[in-house]
Order: C-alpha cells, then structure tokens, then sequence
C-alpha cells in the first residue's frame, strides 16, 4: 500500500525535550489482551500500515496480558526500532489466577528497577524512548519512584519519563524531581474528569498528554451497546460499570449528537470522537496532545488517522459540550486507583 504525503500525519514534540511522534499513536493493549481475541496477521499489518502512515509513538504495558504485549511488539519494534517511539509502563501487578484484579501497585524503587529489566528482555531492545508509572500507589513517596525513574534515564535504559493517571499535584511534584514528557490519562467525549486539573498543569510544565481510551474503549464507536450482552465474558468492559445494564442503555443514548455531528461530516462515529479530543485540547493553548486509539485492524487504523484532518465548527463543539456531564457509570470499578479519586 501507498501513502500519499497527504495522509501522514503531522508531528510534535511529546514533552520540551521529547521525541517528534505523530500526532496520533497507536494503542496496543487489545493486540494481546483485554478486547477479544485478536487476528495475529492483521494485528501486526495494522503496525506495518501505522509507520507509512506516520503513527510513531506506540504504547504498550507490562502488564497487558502479563508480558505477552511486549513479547508480542518485539520483533517490529526490534525491526523497526530507529522509527518508533516505543512506551511502556511499570506498577500494576496482576496475578494470572485475576488477569484484570488492580490490587497491587508498585511504585518502590527496588520494583521500578526489577520491572524494567524485565521490559526490556521481552522487548528485546536495550531502552525504552518513554516509562511511565502506570499507576500511583500514594503511600510510596513520589521522590522515591520519579528518583529511581531517574536513575533509569541516566543510565540508557530508558530515554523520558512520564506518568499515568497522576492528579495536577502529583505532575508538579514529580516534574520538580526530573522532568516529565507525557502524562497519559484517560480523556474522550465520555471521560473528562482530567479536565479539572491534570491537563492545566501539563499545559503550564510543557509536559504533552497522551488520552488514552479516546474511543471509549469502541463504546463511542457504536460498535457494542451492552457488554454484558454483546462481548464474551473474559472482555475486560463486562468489569466497567458505564458499559452494562441500565447504564449502557443510557449512555448509548448519549451518541445521538455524535452520530449527527457524524452524518455532517460523512465520517464515522470513531472519526468524531478522535476529531473532537484532538480540539478540545486547544483549549488549553499550547498543550501538546498524542491520542492513542487502539486497534488491530489497518481499515480502522486508516479511519483513525484520517479524523486528524476532521474540524469540528463551534455548533458541532457546542452539541457535544454536554455528553460527558450525562455519563452514567464511573470509568473503573475501582476509582481509587485513578487521578479522579485523589484530584
Ligand atoms: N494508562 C492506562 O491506564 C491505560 C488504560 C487503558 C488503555 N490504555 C492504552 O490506551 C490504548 C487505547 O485505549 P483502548 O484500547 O482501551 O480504547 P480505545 O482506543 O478507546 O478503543 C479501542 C476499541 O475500539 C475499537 N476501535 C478502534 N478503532 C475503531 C473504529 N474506527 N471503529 C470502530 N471500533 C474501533 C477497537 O477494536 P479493534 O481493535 O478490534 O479495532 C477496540 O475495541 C490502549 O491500547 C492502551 O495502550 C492505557
């Protein structure tokens, strides 16, 4: 397949002294774990077709499917390793008796330095160009974790540091320690509790923001309306409140504008969900953002990138301004383990 110039995507900088990545990355988690199970060949065509079309910054855990995420981007990124902006994260410790359990969250310094290790060999690379804490257990001292983070930059393993799900205070104190690149979090048309403090203090530090779940895990896509009807019983949504029962009826309700704004444009739902993220960031003026939508398929990955060249006219911004107010259902189970629980 060709690429026109036309269809790549434009860069920016992720964080003051970052990285040029594409404006929009590629998430990897469903590759391999959480969302059903997963076409290999096409999963990593979908990989091939992001780099022609200009999708750098790939982003991956430790955790998702217990290492098998990592081990499954070896051999492209290891191919491909000059091009890509590789990110993965550390903390969440799950065992494989409770593939999806959030219990345990490590941010130690002694587990920061065993986890990465173990990245790298699955990874088969020698750094990473981004580690974040993928999460904050708020009784191991942010100078404890960022400091050991540190300590991973200076020694090669690891090339920028950022965070996951950090409330605007924790940013500040962890910048202050070493500088932070990217702060990723939640952020979509249903998801704007980040809204309140996190971005602004990532606006003010030059710190860019990586919304992860921009698609609202594919419920803004229209393409489930139930989990507990529509998905097999190991998907991960079964566990979010906002996706089942009479929640899911009501929040699928909240499409209506989009579908409209949608129709307007002759794009699809997914199309206006990424559109709208990437402009409501120009609120903040001067925030550098990086959405990362995942997928396994290039038809998708096409449709995705193409909604970096969809405007949203002030009416149509208007229309959707209300949704996330509506939303019912919390993001998680568990809402401790967010930013939203400690902002
Ligand atoms: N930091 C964190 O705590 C955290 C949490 C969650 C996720 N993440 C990261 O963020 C990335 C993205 O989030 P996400 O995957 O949870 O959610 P998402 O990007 O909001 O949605 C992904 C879902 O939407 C579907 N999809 C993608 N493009 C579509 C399109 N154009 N039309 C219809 N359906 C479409 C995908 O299915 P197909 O794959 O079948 O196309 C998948 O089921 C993850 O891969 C992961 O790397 C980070």
């Amino acid at each position: 397949m060709t690429t026109a110039d036309s269809e790549k995507l434009d860069t920016v900088a992720l964080g003051t002294d970052g990285p040029q990545v594409g404006v929009q990355g590629l998430g990897c988690m469903g590759m391999s774990w959480a969302y059903g199970p997963t076409d290999e060949t096409e999963a990593r065509a979908t990989l091939e077709r992001a780099l022609e079309l200009g999708v750098t910054l790939l982003d991956t855990a430790d955790v998702y499917g217990l290492g098998a995420n990592e081990e499954f981007l070896a051999p492209f990124v290891r191919a491909h390793r000059d091009r890509v902006v590789l990110a993965t994260k550390f903390s969440i410790v799950r065992s494989p008796d409770d593939p999806y359990g959030r219990t345990v969250i490590r941010n130690d310094a002694p587990y920061i330095r065993e986890a990465i290790e173990n990245s790298l060999r699955r990874l088969g690379v020698d750094h990473v160009d981004l580690y974040y804490m993928h999460r904050r257990n708020p009784d191991v001292p942010l100078e404890e974790s960022v400091g050991a983070m540190a300590e991973l930059v200076a020694e090669g393993k690891v090339r920028h540091l950022g965070l996951s799900e950090v409330t605007g205070g924790e940013l500040r104190a962890a910048h202050a320690v070493h500088p932070i690149a990217a702060v990723q979090s939640e952020w979509s048309l249903f998801s704007r509790d980040v809204e309140q403090g996190v971005v602004g203090a990532a606006r003010e530090l030059g710190v860019a923001f990586v919304p992860y779940s921009p698609l609202g895990r594919g419920f803004l896509t229209g393409s489930f309306a139930n989990a507990d009807r529509e998905l097999p019983s190991d998907d991960f949504r079964r566990r979010q409140p906002r996706f089942t029962g009479d929640n899911a009826a009501a929040n699928a309700a909240l499409l209506e504008p989009v579908r409209k704004v949608a129709e307007a444009h002759g794009a699809t739902l997914a199309q206006i969900a990424l559109a709208w993220v990437q402009q409501r960031a120009r609120v903040h003026a001067g925030l550098a953002v990086v959405p990362i939508p995942g997928t396994r398929s290039r038809r998708r990955l096409e449709e995705n990138t193409a909604a970096t060249r969809i405007e949203l006219s002030e009416e149509e911004l208007a229309a959707l301004e209300p949704i996330a107010g509506r939303v019912a259902g919390d993001r998680y189970e568990d809402m401790t383990f967010t930013s939203a629980g400690r902002e």
